[in-house]
């Protein structure tokens, strides 16, 4: 893709901006999902990954600041569809607890998927921008992304 590196950084910046937003919406959504969820297992992977994702919300206003931008004003539709989803089956109060259990598990490696792949991005546009240390610390989000997935993984497994 041809790209100028003034578009190049704009378009980082915006991939940074939504994954500061896709992480708020996370951290906002998992406490509903370990409140929902009827396995202690998957309450304690939740709620760590809940610190994980306030650390990588920080990480992300960090490298934006570094580069003298803000954290806010754009919004992550895909996270925000993924979250919506959550949230109705959460309402779903017929569904027996096990299946809840699961589909949220499900849920949440779809989650996992999303930001695997948008860490996976900003950190190469990162490298070719040659922000290293931006790279870095994205580099450090995605590996608790494929780690959380792993988690969720093998729970899924067990349920
Ligand atoms: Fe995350």
């Amino acid at each position: 893709m041809a790209m100028t590196l003034d578009s190049h950084e704009k378009l980082f910046i915006h991939e940074l901006k939504d994954l500061y937003n896709a992480e708020n919406q996370l951290i906002k959504t998992l406490p509903k999902v370990a409140k929902a969820v009827n396995s202690s297992e998957v309450k304690t992977a939740i709620n760590k990954h809940l610190a994980e994702t306030k650390e990588q919300a920080k990480r992300l206003e960090r490298i934006l600041k570094e580069m003298d931008y803000g954290a806010s004003g754009v919004k992550c539709l895909g996270m925000e569809g993924l979250v919506s989803e959550a949230d109705e089956i959460i309402k779903e109060k017929e569904l027996p607890k096990d299946l809840l259990t699961e589909t949220l598990v499900s849920g949440g490696q779809k989650i996992e998927h999303y930001e695997i792949v948008a860490y996976q991005s900003a950190a190469k546009a990162a490298r070719e921008l040659g922000k290293g240390h931006a790279a870095d610390l994205l580099e450090q989000s995605l590996a608790e992304e494929q780690k959380a997935l792993l988690t969720l993984e093998e729970l899924a497994a067990q349920i």
